[in-house]
């Protein structure tokens, strides 16, 4: 059984619908450990009313480097023997210290169609600012694996919205949030069952 730990900085949406996929025995998975890097997250709050192992080191005020940050979130995911991270709002850019031990084995997801719209700044309502300031037809999100540059792994999964006249980055956030509330379970369903291969650093879905 592959164990899952879920990143998350924020509200945790796309964390509840991987809670909500597990239930319904979606995947073949179990979360065994939330993270988060903000104490008072609505993700935390989530994950201790599901009763799920929740560990939460306050990036604010930490003493040490980035690295010895990632450090002791990487003992801490080893220590669970945890086989896959899924970063699902995780606010915070990640050092090769973690990235590298997990490699093709952490996922994120991103509130664009990449490579469009990606990378350091891009995130939030800042995404969706710049979809509409640029007269896009769509848009969407990615999930796809970590990797050491910022958006820019092997994507995995995509799914695409339309973007309508009159849009503005509230209704088009609110649409893309629920396109990510199918594909981010859909992809934590293909990497359990062992369906995802990368070679020459790209996704192969196998059938
Ligand atoms: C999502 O839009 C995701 O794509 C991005 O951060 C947001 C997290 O939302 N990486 P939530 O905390 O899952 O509701």
């Amino acid at each position: 059984m592959i164990k899952i730990a879920i990143f998350a900085s924020g509200e945790g949406s796309n964390l509840q619908a991987l809670i909500d996929a597990q239930d319904t025995g979606l995947f073949k998975g179990k979360i065994g450990l939330i993270f988060s890097n903000v104490p008072e997250s609505g993700a935390m709050k989530r994950g201790e009313n599901q009763r799920i192992e929740s560990v939460a080191i306050a990036s604010k005020g930490y003493p040490g480097s980035r690295e010895e940050y990632d450090r002791e979130v990487l003992e801490l995911c080893q220590n669970k023997k945890i086989d896959l991270i899924c970063l699902a709002g995780y606010m915070r850019i990640l050092t090769p210290v973690l990235i590298r031990p997990y490699l093709y084995k952490m996922m994120n997801i991103h509130p664009a169609l990449l490579p469009k719209f990606g990378g350091e700044g891009m995130y939030g309502h800042h995404v969706h600012e710049a979809v509409i300031k640029a007269k896009e037809k769509e848009s969407g999100a990615t999930v796809h694996f970590v990797t050491e540059g910022v958006d820019a792994g092997p994507i995995i999964l995509q799914g695409n919205v339309k973007v309508l006249p009159g849009d503005t980055q509230a209704t088009l956030a609110e649409k893309v949030l629920r396109v990510e509330h199918h594909l981010y379970p859909e992809a934590v369903r293909l990497f359990c069952a062992g369906k995802i291969k990368v070679g020459d650093g790209r996704v192969k879905i196998q059938p």
